[in-house]
C-alpha cells in the first residue's frame, strides 16, 4: 500500500472509539440524537464527502454508490441531491429515521457482511467509521472484522470500481495493519492518502482501493 509523502502521527487524546467497545455503546440516547441534529457536524461530513468524491473520480453521475455506515444520513443526503444513486448502510437501526435518510429506504445491516450480490455497485463511500471496525492491530476478532470487510467490499463491487473511506486512525502502525490486511487477503490496490499531514486539527486520511478488472 502507498502512501503520499512521509508521515507520523500518534493521537493522543481519547477517542469515543477507544472508550466504547461497541459503537452502538455510544451512539446512543441524547449523544446519537446531537449528532443527528447537529449542523455543524452535517457540514464537516458534507466537506469530506465532497473531498472524498473528489478522490473516487467518478465517471458517470448515475453510478450506485453504497455509503457504508451511514448514520443519519449526511453523505447519503449530498450524494443524492447531486445525482447519484444512494444504497444507504449503518448498524444502529435508530440513526436510519433522521431528516431525509428515512426515504432513502436505508439498511440496517452490519457493513462487514453486507447483504448484496456480487457486482451490485459503481462505488463504495465510508465515512468516518472504519476506526469503530479496526482501531487494535493485536485484537483477533477485529482483523477478522476487517478481513470479512474488504473481501466482501471486493465481492459487491462492479469490476474496476472503487472504494474510498474516510476514518480516523490513531497512529501509523494502524495504517499498516489495515494495509497489510487487504494486500494479504484482497486483490485490491490501493493507497492511502493524508491531507493536512502535519496539521493534526486538519489531518483528514482517506484510504482509496481499486478493483482491477
Ligand atoms: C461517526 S458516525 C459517521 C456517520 C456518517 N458516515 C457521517 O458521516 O455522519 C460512524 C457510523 O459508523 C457506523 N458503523 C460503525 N461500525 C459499523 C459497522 N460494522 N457496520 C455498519 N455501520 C457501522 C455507526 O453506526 C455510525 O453511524
Amino acid at each position: 500500500m502507498k502512501l503520499n509523502g512521509e508521515y507520523d502521527f500518534n493521537i493522543k487524546k481519547k477517542r469515543p472509539e477507544e472508550e466504547y467497545e461497541k459503537v452502538s455503546d455510544y451512539f446512543k440516547g441524547k449523544i446519537l440524537t446531537q449528532y443527528a441534529h447537529s449542523k455543524s457536524m452535517m457540514r464537516i461530513q458534507q466537506k469530506i464527502t465532497k473531498r472524498a468524491l473528489e478522490l473516487l473520480s467518478l465517471k458517470n453521475r448515475n453510478a450506485l454508490i453504497l455509503d457504508a455506515g451511514c448514520g443519519p444520513g449526511f453523505a447519503s443526503i449530498y450524494l443524492k441531491e447531486i445525482g447519484y444513486k444512494i444504497v444507504a448502510l449503518d448498524l444502529i437501526s435508530e440513526f436510519l429515521s433522521f431528516y431525509e435518510i428515512k426515504d432513502l429506504n436505508p439498511i440496517n445491516s452490519d457493513m462487514c457482511f453486507p447483504p448484496f450480490r456480487p457486482s451490485t455497485f459503481d462505488a463504495i463511500i465510508s465515512i468516518s467509521a472504519l476506526q469503530w471496525i479496526f482501531r487494535d492491530d493485536n485484537n483477533k476478532l477485529m482483523i477478522s472484522m476487517l478481513k470479512s470487510l474488504f473481501q466482501a467490499f471486493f465481492q459487491i463491487l462492479k469490476p474496476t470500481s472503487r472504494v474510498l473511506m474516510q476514518f480516523y486512525p490513531k497512529n501509523k502502525e494502524i495504517m499498516e495493519k489495515i494495509g497489510k490486511i487487504i494486500t494479504n487477503h484482497t486483490e485490491f490496490h490501493g493507497q492511502f492518502i493524508i491531507d493536512n499531514p502535519n496539521s493534526q486539527k486538519k489531518r483528514k486520511i482517506f484510504l482509496l482501493l481499486n478493483k482491477k478488472s
